[in-house]
Parts: structure tokens; C-alpha cells; sequence
């Protein structure tokens, strides 16, 4: 199987295409062909020339860590949970996420997502829940990854300097019901930040791997503004 990368060496440089050729298992994960193309030192493009080992992020392998978001052959996935059989196109194409700047290859830097949430103060703080706070919400909510996976496909996200997205809209959830103490402050935030532009297209509802619906964070949120 042919492997096309999108491969840039640094912040600086200019991106270009290098193709491999795979030749390990058809039942393997996007990150198993990975592994397998930069097993050597030296790793073989379809030219059969020596080139550097493609970079790209790993760490938890089953979903959980966000590091391995990565544009397949179009579709936004984590590459841990991306398997080969369900690409039916003959050739695999990986590509960096958009939104945000290449670090290199395949690697990018989503601290733009972090930074939202410390420039604003979106932390619990002290734990003071209000009376009909929804459980299983919150236990969803938290599990969002900051993948990137939801600004890749949000209309509205462009270099997140205004409009932050909806893993900050949906951290301002969790901390308005942990913290009621805090609601005034999370509302002021998430109306400039997030509200006012989110043009509820829903792609990052569709998007989530591991199923947070953000629109039920911020009705929920919403709620709690109202009181
Ligand atoms: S390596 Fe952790 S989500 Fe893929």
C-alpha cells in the first residue's frame, strides 16, 4: 500500500509530499503503519532513497491521550484508532491538522487550546456544585482529550485569538457546575469567547472520539446562567 505524508521539517520550512511503500499487516491502526515505516533508523521512501523518520505524536495508543489527531485521507481521526480496513481508498494520505502550526511532519501544537483556558482562568477552583447538578454530563464533559479533532472541523475556528472552540466552551461547563461560586465570571468568558460566534454547525458534536456532545454543555450551561 502506498503512503503519502505531508512532511515539513520544521516551523519554518516549506511542507512536501514523500510517499512509502507498507508492506505490514492489512489489520494494523493509521499509528501501527506508522511504527512500522520508522521501525529503522533510516527509513526507505518509495524512491527508494534514505529519509528521516517521519514525525508524529503518541503516547497512550488506545484513544485516551488526544496526541495522535491527524488529518487520513481527508477524515480528522486519532491514528491509534484510525484502522486501515476501513479506508477504502488504495493509497493512505496523512496530513497535520489545519488549525493549528506544524511543529513537524505530522506533529503540531495545540497549546492555543491550554492557553484559552489559563489566559481566562477556566479552572474549578473551589468545589461548590450546584443543587441539581447533572453527573453524568460532567463525566462526559471531562473526558475531552484537547485532540483538536472539533476546531479541525469547526466553520468558525480560525487562529483561536477570539473565538476559542469548543473544548473551551465545554471546560467553562465543567467549571461553572463545579464551582456555582465562579458562574458569573465563566458566562462573561464564554459569551465573548464562545457564544457570540459558534455558529452551531454541530461538526464537533459529530467529531468527538470519545462522545462528548458540547451542545449539551452549553444548553447546560446556558441553564446555569439563568439560574
Ligand atoms: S496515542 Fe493517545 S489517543 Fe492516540
Amino acid at each position: 500500500m502506498k503512503v503519502n505524508v505531508l512532511r515539513r521539517e520544521a516551523r519554518d520550512k516549506h511542507p512536501y509530499w514523500e510517499s512509502f511503500i507498507y508492506d505490514g499487516p492489512d489489520d494494523n491502526t493509521v499509528a501501527g503503519l506508522l511504527d512500522y515505516i520508522n521501525y529503522n533508523d533510516d527509513i526507505i521512501n518509495d524512491k527508494g532513497e534514505k529519509t528521516a523518520r517521519i514525525g508524529w505524536e503518541c503516547s497512550c495508543m488506545q484513544g485516551m491521550c488526544g496526541s495522535c489527531a491527524m488529518i487520513v485521507n481527508d477524515r480528522p481521526v486519532l491514528a491509534c484508532e484510525a484502522f486501515l480496513r476501513d479506508f477504502k481508498e488504495p493509497e493512505i494520505t496523512l496530513k497535520p491538522l489545519s488549525k493549528f502550526p506544524v511543529i513537524r511532519d505530522l506533529m503540531v501544537d495545540r497549546s492555543s487550546i491550554h492557553e484559552s483556558l489559563i489566559d481566562n482562568n477556566v479552572y474549578i477552583g473551589k468545589y461548590s456544585p450546584q443543587e441539581d447538578k447533572d453527573f453524568e454530563q460532567d463525566y462526559t464533559a471531562a473526558k475531552c482529550l484537547k485532540c483538536g479533532l472539533c476546531i479541525e472541523v469547526c466553520p468558525q475556528y480560525t487562529d483561536g485569538r477570539t473565538f476559542y472552540g469548543a473544548p473551551f466552551a465545554n471546560d467553562c461547563y465543567l467549571v461553572a457546575s463545579r464551582n456555582r461560586g465562579k458562574t458569573g465570571e465563566i458566562a462573561e468568558i464564554y459569551d465573548e469567547h464562545f457564544k457570540k460566534e459558534c455558529a452551531y454547525d454541530l461538526a464537533c458534536d459529530r467529531i468527538c472520539p470519545v462522545g462528548i456532545k458540547f451542545t449539551a454543555s452549553m444548553k447546560k450551561l446556558n441553564s446555569i446562567k439563568r439560574g
